[in-house]
Parts: C-alpha cells; structure tokens; sequence
C-alpha cells in the first residue's frame, strides 16, 4: 500500500477521502472523533504545501436532502483545523481555496455504484488522491475505489494505521489473543468468529448473540432476543469453539427493553418465560475481565448487553474497565463498542480505536477492502 511518503503533494491539489460520517443531532455533531482522526493526515499534507479538496459521505441519502448536507461537518473541521473550509455545493463549481470540502457524494447518484465517469469529474478537480477513509475502506464508491486508479495515490496516515494495527494483530499478536465479541447478531460476526476460531487463544462472548448459541445447547431463551438465522452459525462456532469459546454462565433479564422495567438476576442461562436476558452476569462479566487482564492482545467488538439502559450496563462497563486496565495490546472495533468506550469514558485508555465499524470486521474477516485495494 503507497502512503503518504510515496506521494509528492508540494503544491498540488489533493483530493483526500475522509470518513466524516459522523452522528448528528440535528446540525449539532454529538462525537467528532472521526473528524479528529483525520487531522494528522490533512495537518501533515498542509505542512507540505497541499492545497485541500476533501469529499467525504454522511449517512445514506436518497436524494439531495438537506439534513444529510457537510456544512456542520466543516464548520467543526474549521474549528479543529484553525483554517476555512469552504464548502462547495456543486462539482461544476468548486471555489478556490486551500481547504476545500465537497458537498456529500453520496448527493451524486453514480457515487455509491463506482460509476467511472463521476470517478474521471473527481479526478478532473486534483493533482492527486489521498484516502483517509478507514470507516468507508469495504465500500468500493466512485469516491474510495474508481478514482484511486486515475490520479497518483496513497493512503493517508489514519488509514495506514488502521490497517497495520489490525493486520498487526491477526498476522503476529502478543499472546495469548482474547477476542470479545458482542452484540445482537451472530450473523453479523460469524466471519469474525470464525477467523478467531483459527487465531485467538480465547474467544469470550457476550450481548444478545449468546442466545442463539444458548439455544442450540438446549436452554430456554425466553423472550431474549434471539435471531432464528443465527442459530446455524451458533452450531458450527460451538462445534469448532471447543476450549477456546466461552459463553456467559449467568445473566441480568428484565421484563421489558426499558431501564425502569422489572429486573432479575439469573444464576444460570435459562431465561424464563415473559423474561429477556439484557445483559451478562457478574460472575460471567469478572471471569471475562480476569481473561482481559491475562491477556497479551485483546480485540474487542460488540457490547455485552443494552448497555444504553443503565440497569444492564454493568457487564459492558466490567468488560470495557478491564480492557481500559489490562497492559496487553488492546484494540477496539467501531461501532457500538466505540459508544461504549466514550460513554464510560475511556476511549483514549485503549490502544488502538478503530473508526471503522463494518471495516474492521472485514478485514479480520480476511476479506479485501476495496479503498485499501486500490491503493496497492
Ligand atoms: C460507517 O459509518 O459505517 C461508514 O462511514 C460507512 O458508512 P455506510 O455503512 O453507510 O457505507
Ligand atoms: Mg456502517
């Protein structure tokens, strides 16, 4: 992959892909840590004389609807860069300036279809590429694939660190590994899984995914959340898990999906009737940290219940201190496990916090990035 030290940019126009699909309230941003991400890279290629045209996404517009418009995106990167960012609304009329941002490209219809003629307008407006994008690496879009073929290109350094931390931990981790994974779905990590099944020490799992492996093994699941597609996969990962798969051995069950509701704790992994299990339980939660603090390498993705309901964050709030404590190698996927990290305060206690949610999982997958392709 050519990075920055590959790529001449004195004086140059450079079109840089950032992923600033950040979430908004309104037109308030409520966590600029991927506009933060990006600095070095657009703090760096301004030291060496670049002139900037940034192009970047924010959510999934149909249309050209206002609300999915950059402009609080590049008033906050103004703020952050102490430079203006003008934002141009139209490819056909893009104002000269040293930081430049193009309006959402997903507003251009060829954008997320790799359309190679939106590719030749961006390329027609630099001298040279620059993608930044970790978070947008496994989309293959005119703006992050097409258009790193037609002018001279790199990845930025965001980019080149989130790769070679990752690559870095599956290729020759410190041991032992600990993967734990969380979240609703197993369909949504089976490939995550399944990776680990063949490189970590210890895979720990967590969230509303246990309930289809519960399930499989025989136990009642209640009104727990638990995806019918999901059960197949549980069947291999426990077939194939063998020593390294632990599951919780008991669990925080509420009546409802709400943080006033009726709360139990269950000795066990039955979840009765007219119950959902919310969370893991103490004893599973300390046993995952004790692991987490043992560890050499921990990857974690995914939350081990609602931990946006207070009575059933306790177990994502153990398992998110402990790897804020351990002394390993600790890397975090973004997403949901990212939310948690910041809700308890401890995002900058990790490693390594990645900006890519779907772009982390594919690339533990094993599974090329199309942005991360095209750079080769
Ligand atoms: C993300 O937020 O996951 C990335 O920016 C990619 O966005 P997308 O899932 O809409 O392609
Ligand atoms: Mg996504």
């Amino acid at each position: 992959m050519r990075t920055l030290d590959d790529l001449d940019v004195e004086g140059k126009r450079v079109l840089v892909r950032v992923d600033f699909n950040v979430p908004l309230d309104h037109d308030r941003i409520t966590d600029d840590a991927r506009i933060r991400a990006a600095l070095p890279t657009l703090r760096e290629l301004r030291e060496k004389g670049a002139r900037l045209l940034l192009a970047a996404h924010l959510g999934r517009p149909k249309d050209r609807e206002p609300e999915f418009s950059l402009r609080p995106v590049a008033e906050r990167l103004s703020e952050l860069l102490g430079e203006d960012v003008a934002l141009a609304d139209s490819l056909d009329d893009v104002p000269d300036g040293d930081v430049v941002m193009l309006e959402n490209v997903r507003f251009e219809p060829g954008e997320t279809k790799n359309d190679p003629d939106l590719a030749q307008r961006y390329a027609a407006l630099a001298d040279a590429y620059v993608n930044d994008a970790f978070g947008a690496a496994h989309r293959a879009h005119a703006s992050t694939e097409a258009v790193a073929h037609l002018l001279p290109s790199a990845a930025g350094r965001l980019l080149e660190r989130e790769v070679s931390t990752l690559h870095g931990i599956l290729e020759h981790p410190q041991r032992p590994l600990v993967a734990v994974v969380g979240g609703a779905k197993v369909t949504d990590k089976i490939g995550v899984l399944e990776a680990f099944l063949q490189r970590a020490d210890r895979i720990l799992i967590g969230g509303a995914m246990c309930f289809p492996f519960f399930k499989a093994q025989g136990h009642e699941v209640g009104a727990s959340l638990c995806e019918e597609a999901g059960l197949e996969p549980a069947r291999r990962v426990l077939a194939g898990g063998g020593e390294k798969l632990r599951l919780p051995t008991d669990l925080v069950a509420g009546r409802e999906f709400s943080a006033d509701t009726e709360i139990r704790e269950l000795d066990g992994v039955d979840v009765p009737e007219g119950w959902m299990g919310l969370d893991v339980g103490r004893r599973s939660a300390a046993g995952y940290a004790e692991v987490i603090r043992d560890a050499g390498t921990v990857f974690w993705n995914g939350p081990m219940g609602a931990f946006e309901l207070e009575p059933f964050a306790a177990g994502t709030r153990t398992v998110a201190d402990a790897v804020a404590d351990s002394d390993a190698v600790t890397v975090v996927g973004g997403g949901d496990s990212a939310a948690a990290l910041a809700q308890f305060g401890l995002a900058d206690r990790v490693t390594h916090l990645s900006t890519g949610g779907g772009a982390s999982l594919e690339l533990i997958e094993g599974k090329p990035l199309p942005g991360v392709e095209a750079l080769a």
